[in-house]
């Protein structure tokens, strides 16, 4: 088990190359479950999420090669059941149930346990597959869907936090086998939803409005082999231009897609940075003059919850009253206790972190409790007076790829112990 050490109080500077995005990913390297046929994915990242995705089409049956970014699969057979074992390492799992129930007709799959960023039901998923005619029973721990046969039919994803992302990416691969056309009301709208469409339409697929809240799949017999290029990863995108708004003099990110990361960008100018950015380059630099914030997570394209973990450290260096409310995983706030332990003076209020900036953060050995929370810490060692050991950064490496060694480009004073 490693944790990172790092020495405050330097000055950021340089660009960063942003890697594929985990979140794209995923549920694309799901989606080659879909066809026997070989697919290839390129840049994909190397982090521990990945590898228990390739773990569990390998366990499915499919040949699965990795040659750094690019990962070759061909799932001529499959069978469909995905054991507890593999699936409680990651929730993202839960995505292999429509392909395979689009596939094969029947899927069984272990439901994904507890998640410390709160309460995780897939319901809205299994709603979806009931609406294609599958038949849903949760027993043992297990989910097992199945369907002598898929029809096409009008679906609303709408549930009490609004939609969901691997909800929409989990019907639309069921959906793109079944017969007839199928429409998803309340779809969510995240890049990574488009980017999975992109590729199951170069598979075959018929769809229409990915990115909009109304996706439109109609069905086909079979989806044949493909190439597909991952997106970059807008939420490490935006945690670099935060290392740049918190600790930097000029810190560029490479490689990524600014129309991706409006929010991110919209709240880091409202706070005070100054971002320019063209042709897959987004630049930031502080000028001095930093206003407090109040910000509202929202779904795509509203501000990430993804980087609310990440927001909070900076606003509490912040002078002023800032509020960060979370909508979407309203318990979403493990990274607050630990900032606090670095001198932030932060209130939870309901799901509202209220956060008064304070003149300096100093260093602490602290503990992280999941990938974005372990971000934040990051960011605010890179910031504090002094060292802050973070444990458990097994939670930095789901999500981040080479993170250290990206903040080490840029000037940072950080290295990664084995405990
Ligand atoms: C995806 O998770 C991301 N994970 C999460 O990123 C991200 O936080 C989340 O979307 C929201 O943007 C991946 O893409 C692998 P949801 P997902 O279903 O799809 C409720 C990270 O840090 N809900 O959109 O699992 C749910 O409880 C991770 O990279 C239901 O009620 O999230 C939540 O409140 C963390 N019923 C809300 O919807 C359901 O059936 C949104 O969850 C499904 C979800």
């Amino acid at each position: 088990m490693d944790k990172i050490i790092i020495r405050g109080g330097q000055q950021l500077s340089g660009s960063v190359r942003i890697s594929g995005s985990k979140n794209s990913a995923l549920p694309i390297l799901a989606a080659t479950l879909l066809t026997k046929e070989c697919c290839v994915i390129q840049r994909v990242p190397d982090l521990s999420d990945v590898h228990y995705m390739l773990q569990i089409l390998a366990h499915l049956g499919a040949e699965v090669e990795r040659a750094s970014g690019t990962v070759t699969v061909q799932a001529e057979r499959v069978n469909t059941v995905a054991p507890y074992e593999i699936v409680r390492k990651m929730r993202a799992s839960v995505c292999v149930l429509g392909p395979l129930l689009g596939r094969e007709r029947e899927a069984t799959v272990s439901l994904p346990g507890g998640c410390v960023i709160g309460d995780r039901p897939i319901d809205l998923h299994l709603r979806g597959f009931a609406g294609l005619g599958a038949a849903v029973r949760v027993h043992a721990g297990n989910v097992k869907v199945f369907a002598p046969e898929l029809h096409g039919t009008s679906i609303s994803l709408k549930g009490k936090s609004g939609t969901t992302v691997l909800g929409t990416d989990n019907v639309m691969m069921a959906a793109v086998l079944a017969e007839g056309i199928t429409v998803i009301e309340d779809a969510a709208r995240e890049p990574e939803v488009v980017d999975l469409a992109n590729f199951l339409q170069k598979m075959g697929a018929k769809i229409e409005g990915a990115g909009t809240s109304r996706i439109v799949i109609e069905g086909v017999k079979e989806l044949h082999g493909a190439e597909h290029e991952v997106i970059p990863d807008r939420i490490e995108a935006g945690t670099f231009l935060i290392a740049g708004a918190i600790a930097g003099k000029a810190v560029t990110v490479n490689r990524v897609r600014a129309d991706h990361l409006t929010a991110v960008t919209d709240a880091l100018r409202d706070c005070g940075s100054i971002l320019n950015g063209s042709n897959g380059t987004l630049s930031i630099c502080a000028n001095g003059d930093r206003k407090p914030l109040d910000l509202k997570t929202q779904p795509y394209p509203g501000f990430p919850t993804d980087m609310q973990a990440q927001m909070c450290a900076l606003l509490s260096t912040v002078a002023g009253e800032s509020s960060v409310t979370e909508t979407i995983f309203p318990q979403r706030f493990m990274h607050v206790s630990e900032l606090k332990r670095m001198g932030a003076a932060i209130e939870l209020d309901g799901s509202t972190a209220r956060i008064r900036g304070v003149g300096g953060l100093s260093g602490a050995p602290v503990m992280a409790s999941d990938l974005r929370a372990s971000a934040a810490l990051v960011l605010a060692g890179l910031i504090a007076d002094g060292m802050t050991e973070i444990n458990r950064v097994y939670h930095i490496d789901r999500g981040y790829e080479m993170i250290d060694e990206k903040l080490i480009d840029l000037g940072a004073q950080i290295e990664r112990v084995k405990v």
